[in-house]
């Protein structure tokens, strides 16, 4: 299987979100909290569409969740779940990912 890096972690800044476009049109995004990465495809389980408005921004005006701007669901950055909104106890569809030693992130 081709695996495809995305991201230089080391760019995205703590409390940051970013999206992507992969071939195929699959949208994802990428969040930094704590040192770690948290990768989605941008899609909210409401009504599957993309979660932002703005470029690039996937989280509420704390940092403290991912919002989806469309009807305003909230999510745990750490797993995906939807804790407020029309799609509550449902959650985002996790990515699978590594980061190699230059901090390059790829999926498979
Ligand atoms: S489309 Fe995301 S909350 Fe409705």
């Amino acid at each position: 299987m081709n695996s495809k890096a995305l991201l230089n972690t080391n760019e995205l800044a703590e409390d940051h979100s970013l999206g992507f476009n992969l071939e195929g049109d699959v949208n994802l995004f990428a969040v930094k909290k704590d040192g770690k990465i948290y990768l989605y495809k941008n899609s909210c389980p409401h009504l599957g569409i993309e979660l932002e408005w703005v470029e690039h921004q996937f989280l509420d005006a704390s940092n403290a969740l991912i919002q989806c701007s469309t009807h305003g669901a909230q999510f745990i950055i750490e797993s995906g779940e939807c804790v407020s909104g029309p799609c509550m106890g449902q959650a985002l569809s996790r990515i699978d990912f590594h980061i190699d030693d230059k901090g390059m992130l790829w999926i498979t």
